[in-house]
């Protein structure tokens, strides 16, 4: 097997941003986006939930424009669809009316070629996915790796440039995963497949460190690239070894310190850093009190320490990157060397009655959520009770209309929490709780 990446530039993103809704409603979802894509790379975009992976892959495949930016293919700007480019969809996206091969036919729909062509593509590319004697089966049928195939079949028979996908193995058990990872890397790294580059949009960072030449890691709120990192040799990509466990630990790190500077993480110096911005307020993750409260306990349970990777199998990606920021936010907890610890405060904080609880988080919410200092500024110098609509009023200009709604909640729902001012739903405003 050898990489079969050439210097050959074929699709490139120049500063693409998207932004869904207009008005009030309007929402960043990617933020000057700039990537580029060479013949026979297999380049991975990771991303956690609502990052905006989808969205960037639409973008790249011309399935949607972008608001500002430009796509190049061949460095030529794209106009509407990029028909060089196949997608396989996370739900296989099949008709179920139509047998395998009617499926996979589909691909070939609106091509000129002959149908004599047609059918003998439509064959070899059932045989090169493992299809071979499924032609005539429905959807309904076959397994969840067999439709994928079928998926990837109904990509492959275009014999596009470009292939994408987008979540491609995550609808899939663990073990039909891992063999059809195998499969598609053999096929690519073996060129069976004519295809010159493969983007696979994934939240899995293991799969991403076992197929990809190139990893580009995005931040969420909105979706920017935060880092691109050269992914492993071929040789050693599909077996788990310590080159494989360290780059998968050094992701983590980079996705579980979203304000570090991925370059402090990495000590290789060939990495691309992005600088971010400032801005008056943090972003407070999206984790409720009572996860948070649930998850310090169970840490606190395991002797105040966890690797991330353990904690990972039982806390998904999304809900763990909004507790480590949150913890890190609120001085209970942080990473080091890959391990979520409790602070001597988180501790105390998990050792306390319900009492003791609020009392730290009150503290700290004074002390370090730029938000709830603001409310509380607002509440002291006036009447002692402010309304929602003003704090909203004073958010827009940081915050897209949905998000600074929600910043308002979470802010709201802990200081409520803690004690430190109550809510009143029927006249919308917030009043301060005196000692
Ligand atoms: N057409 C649309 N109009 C408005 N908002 C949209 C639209 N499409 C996507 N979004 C929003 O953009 C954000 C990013 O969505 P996207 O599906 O690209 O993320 P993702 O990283 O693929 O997430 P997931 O891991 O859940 O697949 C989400 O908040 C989503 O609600
Ligand atoms: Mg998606």
């Amino acid at each position: 097997m050898t990489n079969n990446k050439n210097q050959n530039l074929l699709l490139r993103s120049e500063h693409v941003w998207k932004v869904f809704g207009d008005g009030n409603e309007k929402k960043t979802i990617l933020k000057d986006m700039s990537m580029s894509v060479h013949e026979g790379e297999f380049v991975a975009i990771l991303g956690p939930s609502g990052s905006g992976k989808s969205t960037f892959l639409r973008v790249l495949s011309g399935l949607i424009p972008p608001t500002e930016g430009h796509v190049y293919m061949h460095e030529k700007e794209l106009q509407g669809i990029n028909n060089e480019v196949s997608i396989v969809f996370q739900n296989f996206a099949l008709y179920p009316w139509l047998t395998v091969r009617k499926n996979v036919a589909l691909g070939l729909l609106h091509s000129t070629i002959s149908e004599e062509e047609k059918e003998k593509r439509i064959t070899d590319a059932i045989h090169a996915i493992g299809l071979k004697g499924f032609d005539d089966a429905f959807p309904r049928e076959i397994s969840g790796g067999m439709k994928q195939r079928v998926g990837f079949a109904r990509a492959l028979v275009v014999q596009p440039t470009i292939l994408m996908m987008d979540e491609p193995f995550s609808a899939l058990d663990v073990l039909t995963a891992e063999n059809l990872r195998h499969e598609l890397l053999t096929l690519w790294l073996e060129k069976k497949i004519p295809t010159k580059t493969i983007i696979m949009v994934t939240h899995n960072i293991d799969e991403a460190v076992s197929m990809a030449d190139k990893v580009c890691i995005l931040s969420s709120n909105p979706g920017e690239i935060r880092v691109e990192l050269e992914g492993l040799p071929v040789e050693t990509r599909m077996q788990k070894g310590s080159d494989h466990t360290e780059l998968v630990d050094s992701i983590y790190q980079i996705m579980t310190n979203p304000k570090k500077n991925p370059q402090t993480i990495l000590h290789d110096g060939n990495h691309i850093p992005i600088t971010l911005e400032e801005s008056p307020y943090q972003v407070l993750p999206q984790i409720g009190i009572s996860k948070l409260k649930a998850y310090i306990k169970k840490l606190m349970l395991q002797g105040g320490k966890e690797s991330i990777r353990e904690l990972n199998t039982n806390i998904s990606l999304d809900d763990l990157l909004p507790l480590i920021e949150m913890m890190d936010i609120l001085g209970l907890g942080g990473v080091e060397e890959n391990r979520l610890f409790l602070t001597e405060l988180g501790d105390a904080y998990a050792h306390g009655n319900t009492e003791e609880e609020k009392q730290i988080l009150k503290k700290q919410l004074i002390a370090n959520v730029s938000l709830i200092q603001f409310i509380m500024q607002q509440l002291e110098d006036g009447k002692h009770t402010i309304h929602t609509s003003d704090v909203l009023k004073h958010l827009h200009a940081y915050f897209p209309h949905q998000d600074a709604i929600i910043q308002l909640k979470t802010a709201l729902t802990m200081g409520i929490y803690a004690g430190l001012f109550s809510y009143n739903r029927q006249t919308g405003r917030i009043s301060l709780i005196e000692n």
